[in-house]
């Protein structure tokens, strides 16, 4: 029946035991001084025991004062980290750290402060947030490659960096919230500066043979935003880079186009991960409204992606993988 979902697969020096990827989702779950406890590392470790291949959670690389993501800032978030990924290992699953940040961070004085490319009114906060100095972009970028490599000695298999949601990496992507007449702003090329940069201080501090991937908004779903036609060549831009998978993303959170509402067709953005499958050498993930192996397995023999991720679907039903991996 599952003639591929059940199948390994290989990124890098990391093998899964079967297509099903368990996306990023904050739980909630973390502790208030930002580490993870038993809570969070229960919730997971159930999630690897039901069957998914590799697990994906959300880490923030800088300060943001944000109870909802745990950090991997400092080396005191370690201890933590270490005990998720061994849960995690001990049931069979592998483990990829999302590097997430959202819409604020605390850049010395301690306060968290809405911050992005340009002024340019941020539609969910209703506020619009301050332009980065270019100091202060450098110094972001040096937190994704400090986090980078805990990452690494906290034990996780792989790392995705996120570039979706309208936070802040996808601001400075995207020509709607980027207007800057520097070297981060204008071009195509200009405006993925960060992104590059950001990946190759990861690969500093991880080394090559550790598995990098990308979470990239393939269509912003706003007006004047990203679609798949830029993505592509972003994707290809990537890949030259040196990430060794693209995970899907869609929408913006201030965009009015459903992307994960139950009027989303089952695996109604699969077609998004096809077009850049098709047009890179890299492993893709296929994102958004999977929520059974069925929908799964047609998007894998469809060729539109190697992989497969799950958000709800697991946060739902964890023992879901191991259930039909049984039935095929
Ligand atoms: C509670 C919740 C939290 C989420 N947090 C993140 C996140 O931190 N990073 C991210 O890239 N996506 C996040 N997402 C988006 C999911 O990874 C996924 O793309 C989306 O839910 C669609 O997939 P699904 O239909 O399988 O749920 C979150 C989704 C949910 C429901």
């Amino acid at each position: 029946m599952f003639k591929h979902l059940f199948t390994p697969f290989q990124i890098g020096n990391m093998e899964l035991r079967n297509r099903i990827v368990m996306l990023p989702m904050t739980t909630g779950y973390g502790e208030v001084d930002e580490t993870v406890g038993d809570r969070f590392i229960a919730f997971f470790a159930a999630r690897a025991e039901g069957g998914a291949g590799l697990i994906v959670i959300p880490f923030s690389p800088v300060a943001a004062g944000s109870p909802a993501e745990p950090g991997i800032f400092a080396d005191r978030f370690l201890p933590g980290v270490s005990r998720l990924t061994a849960a995690i290992r001990a049931h069979g699953a592998k483990s990829s750290c999302q590097l997430i940040t959202s819409y604020h961070v605390i850049l010395g004085n301690g306060t968290p402060e809405a911050v992005g490319p340009s002024p340019v009114l941020n539609q969910i906060l209703r506020r619009t947030p301050r332009a980065l100095t270019v100091a202060e972009i450098k110094s972001i970028v040096a937190a994704y490659g400090s986090a980078a490599r805990r990452v690494r000695e906290g034990g996780f298999d792989a790392l995705e960096v996120l570039v979706g949601g309208g936070y802040l990496l996808n601001r400075f992507l995207s020509p709607i919230a980027n207007l800057r007449e520097d070297e981060y702003g204008g071009s195509l090329e200009n405006r993925l500066r960060i992104v590059r940069e950001v990946v190759a201080a990861i690969r500093a501090a991880v080394g090559d043979d550790f598995p990098v991937g990308v979470r990239l908004n393939l269509d912003e779903q706003m007006p004047g935003g990203h679609t798949i036609a830029e993505s592509v060549p972003v994707a290809r831009a990537l890949e030259e880079a040196g990430v060794n998978f693209i995970d899907s993303y869609t929408g913006w959170h201030e965009a009015s186009v459903p992307t994960v509402a139950a009027s989303v067709p089952k695996g109604g953005f699969a077609h998004l991960a096809g077009a850049i499958r098709g047009a890179v050498g890299i492993p893709v993930i296929a994102a958004n409204r999977i929520n059974d192996p069925f929908t799964a397995e047609k998007i894998l023999s469809a060729g539109q992606a190697d992989l497969v991720g799950m958000a709800r679907a697991l946060l739902a039903d964890p023992e879901l993988p191991s259930r039909y991996s049984r039935t095929s």
